[in-house]
């Protein structure tokens, strides 16, 4: 059965979580899948990738209710490895992602739209960290990635109340990027796919490492790693095809990524 379906189209990925009879809800199938279908991504080939959920209802309600119900401890914790150690191999994928989100993006389902780079969602889309009303923490990195995204007293204040919010609150916190009807989200999510997939791959790449990296240390260290990224773009292809078609007043041939 496939939990996770991977679509190419030209240089863009689509990624689709399928397991519509119950709300795309990750159980361990679903992440482990999921972990390989990220690695079979090949960023030679694909140049941004969407991350979305089957059906017209969610994205995802968060992690499996029913398999977690019966965990123990030290199951929990392993529980929680699994999640977290896959979302953190989609958040540092050398590609940009562009989490699409089409409906419920609870728990887990929230946790996995902020390992993408950017958050488009539909006018449908519901977003929230229900957890403490099940009992437990938001587990696959909600405590820290939701306080880097919109700041710890708002993160507090949603992961305390498990209070859902619509798209319209999550774009004014800043949680997603564009909010669009639900039949022109998948058009606009491509739609930015293809404009990230035309520029130059490796400076991308690059840019997407200083902003991870650097938001992790302190602004000394921080110019230091941009510095070295944007040196080693000097190396490539595709910066002396870009800045010699300026000079030469001409459109620069297509990147090559080299
Ligand atoms: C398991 C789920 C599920 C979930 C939905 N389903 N969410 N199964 N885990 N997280 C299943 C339902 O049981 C149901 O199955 C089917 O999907 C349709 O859902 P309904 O509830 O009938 O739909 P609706 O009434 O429209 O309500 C939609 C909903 C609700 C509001 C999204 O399903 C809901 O509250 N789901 C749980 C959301 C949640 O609490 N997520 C956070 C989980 S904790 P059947 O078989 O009855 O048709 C989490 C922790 C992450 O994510 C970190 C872990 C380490």
């Amino acid at each position: 059965m496939a939990f996770v379906e991977l679509e190419k189209k030209g240089l863009i990925g689509v990624l689709t979580i399928n397991r519509p009879e119950a709300l795309n809800a990750l159980n361990d199938q679903v992440i482990s899948q999921l972990s390989e279908v990220l690695d079979t991504v090949d960023p030679g080939e694909t140049r941004c990738l969407i991350v979305t959920g089957a059906g017209s209802k969610a994205f995802v309600a968060g992690a499996d209710i029913a398999q977690m119900s019966k965990l123990t401890k030290e199951e929990g914790t392993a529980f929680g490895k699994l999640g977290n150690d896959v979302f953190r191999k989609l958040e540092t994928l050398p590609i940009p992602t562009i989490a699409a989100v089409n409906g419920f993006a609870l728990g887990g389902g929230c946790e996995l739209s902020m390992s993408c780079d950017i958050r488009l969602a539909s006018e449908t889309a519901v977003f929230g960290q229900p957890e403490v009303g099940l009992g437990i923490t938001p587990g696959f990195g909600g405590t820290q990635r939701m306080a880097r995204l919109v700041g710890p007293g708002k993160a507090k204040e949603l992961i305390y109340t498990a209070r859902n919010i619509k798209a319209p609150e999550a774009l004014a916190i800043g949680l997603v990027q564009a909010v669009y009807p639900a039949e022109e989200l998948m058009a606009e999510a491509e739609k930015m796919a293809n404009r990230i997939a035309g520029n130059a791959p490796i400076a991308i790449r690059a840019c997407k490492k200083a902003i991870n990296d650097g938001l992790q240390t302190d602004m000394d260290k921080a110019v230091e790693i941009e510095e070295e990224l944007f040196g080693s773009c000097f190396d490539t292809a595709d910066q002396k095809n870009a800045m010699t078609a300026f000079l030469e007043k001409r459109k620069h041939d297509p990147f090559e990524n080299k």
